[in-house]
């Protein structure tokens, strides 16, 4: 039998030692690649807006964020191009222009500085956005578009959209309405209408059911409900 020297037992020792810390890495993950998305609802299929573009707080700005993008453009879309994590403030409820459709397609307000963007995933008004741009802590400058946008808008046709005889047909609920100079078309400040805490939804719940989604059946809501609580990482936040 060979007789084993002391330079090659320290040998063996020092390559089983290296063999022991190469197991140990590879099952630590320490020189895993770095982990991609766990699922595709974190990958996004929108373009991106140049970067300046991507955080309105005036509805003005909203309209040069649409037409930074190509066509036919989503309300998924749009909000994918909203600065992360997204502040909302989700509500069931169904007393207004844009009602909640239940507790888990409820109305979504996002919210970035004075500006408050709202959407709904399912139901009447899910073609949708309703915004406004508070202007005091009582009264908003309110706008509305029809989604998907085929072409590029006017600046005017946010505030065009809702004009009904001499106002806005928000003014049956959003009163004391009254008509403001210095944004892009004939817009109107009126009342502002807060959500009830009582009927808020949290993100943490939203955001279960956005990854349990059933997207066979469900995709528009699905889509939408993905890109607030999951792409956008929503976080409870109230209305300024
Ligand atoms: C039937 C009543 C009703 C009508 C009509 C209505 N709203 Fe509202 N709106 C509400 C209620 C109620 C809230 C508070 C949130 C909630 O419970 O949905 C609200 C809140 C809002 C908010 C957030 C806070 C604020 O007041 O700025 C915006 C923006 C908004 N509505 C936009 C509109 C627009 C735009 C129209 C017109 C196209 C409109 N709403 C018409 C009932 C209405």
């Amino acid at each position: 039998m060979m007789k084993v020297t002391k330079p090659i037992r320290r040998t063996f020792l020092f390559l089983s030692i290296l063999a022991l810390m190469n197991f140990a890495f590879v099952n630590c993950g320490v020189f895993d690649p770095p982990k991609s998305s766990s699922s595709k609802d974190d990958e996004s299929s929108c373009t991106m807006a140049p970067v300046h573009l991507r955080s309105p707080t005036t509805i003005d700005q909203v309209t040069e964020l649409i037409n930074a993008l190509p066509k036919p453009l989503s309300i998924p879309c749009l909000i994918e191009n909203l600065p992360t994590p997204l502040k909302v403030f989700a509500v069931n409820s169904n007393f207004s222009a844009q009602p909640a459709e239940g507790a888990d397609s409820p109305r979504i307000f996002i919210i970035n500085g004075k500006l408050v963007l709202s959407v709904v995933p399912a139901g009447i008004g899910k073609d949708l956005l309703e915004y406004g741009q508070f202007i005091n802590s009582t009264e908003s400058v309110k706008a509305e578009l029809k989604f998907p946008l085929e072409e590029q808008i006017a600046l005017s046709q946010p505030y065009d959209h809702i004009k009904s005889g001499s106002g806005t047909s928000c003014r049956f609920c959003h009163t004391s309405e009254r008509s403001i100079n210095g944004f892009g078309g004939e817009a109107f400040a009126s009342s502002i209408m807060r959500p009830s805490f009582f009927q808020r939804q949290t993100s943490a719940r939203l955001r279960t059911l956005a990854q349990n989604c059933d997207k066979a059946n469900d995709p528009y809501r699905c889509e939408m409900l993905n890109s607030v609580f999951v792409r956008g990482r929503a976080q409870d936040a109230d209305l300024p």
